[in-house]
């Protein structure tokens, strides 16, 4: 092999991040309608790899719980914005009168890889590794069956340190993540998938025009001549004004 080409190997090999093959899947479904959830993940000597798919258009969360409760949980959270930016962040859960407050990691372990959604799901993708020294707020990856808390709610954050509105649906289960088995598919009530709503038809009615109103107008009209109508066997006349019509009628019957 030439120089150069090993060269040119060793340049695409420190380039390209390699990602690690997500063996693993967590899969919660609802029988009724399809509504499911997945947590896919794989591992290296070093590293976790995550990958989250929720049917959800707001956030998702993934925690290592120390009994399957809130309190003391190490979260991966995240979620995609509208513009498509996705966030991933290491969170801390602590909620020790069930109250749950996600603070944001001081050190923050959990790099994002990718974020999309349409208009069903958000997936998310991200890396951390098994064991990050931060005993304070981050919990390892063993080989053993650990609690995880899954969540999800259909809010983004406003911002990326915003107040994050509590979760629609959470789910308790164990996961050992350093191993190799897969674990059987979950039956749990997912939410089902939030179908966007189409906006009803716009139907057009046609506009009938308003009345016209005549406002009198302030002038008095000209006063109208008295007309007077005369049958006159048969014979319908009519002329200017009544008086001279009676005179004139009242001389020919006398004739
Ligand atoms: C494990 O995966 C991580 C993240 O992709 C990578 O940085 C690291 O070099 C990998 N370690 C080994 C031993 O392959
Ligand atoms: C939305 O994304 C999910 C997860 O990636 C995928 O399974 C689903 O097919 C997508 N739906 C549409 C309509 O593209």
């Amino acid at each position: 092999m030439s120089s150069s080409l090993v060269l040119f190997l060793g340049l695409l090999l420190a380039h390209s991040a390699v990602s690690i093959d997500l063996q693993q899947k967590l899969k919660l479904t609802k029988n009724a309608d399809g509504g499911s959830l997945d947590v896919a993940w794989g591992a290296n000597d070093t590293h976790v790899e995550v990958e989250l798919t929720y049917p959800t258009t707001g956030w998702l969360a993934l925690g290592l719980s120390p009994d399957g409760g809130m309190d003391m949980s190490d979260v991966l959270f995240g979620y995609v914005n509208g513009d498509g930016t996705f966030v991933v962040q290491d969170r801390y859960l602590a909620a020790p009168d069930g109250v749950g407050s996600l603070s944001l990691d001081t050190t923050q372990n959990w790099q994002g890889i990718s974020g999309s959604k349409n208009g069903t799901f958000t997936q998310l993708r991200a890396v951390r590794a098994i064991r990050t020294g931060d005993s304070a707020q981050d919990r390892a990856f063993t080989d053993k069956s650990q609690n995880v808390i899954v969540a999800m709610s259909p809010t983004v954050p406003d911002s990326p340190t915003a107040p994050i509105r509590k979760h629609s649906f959470k789910f308790s289960t164990s996961l050992t993540f350093l191993s190799a088995a897969t674990p059987a598919p979950v039956t749990v009530v997912v939410p089902s998938v939030v179908v966007p709503q189409t906006p009803p038809p716009v139907v057009v009615v046609p506009q009938t025009p308003p009345p016209v109103v005549v406002v009198p107008s302030p002038q008095t009209p000209a006063p109208v001549a008295p007309t007077l109508i005369i049958r006159n066997s048969g014979t319908k006349i009519q002329t200017g004004t009544g008086l001279l019509i009676i005179a004139v009628t009242f001389l020919g019957m006398r004739l």
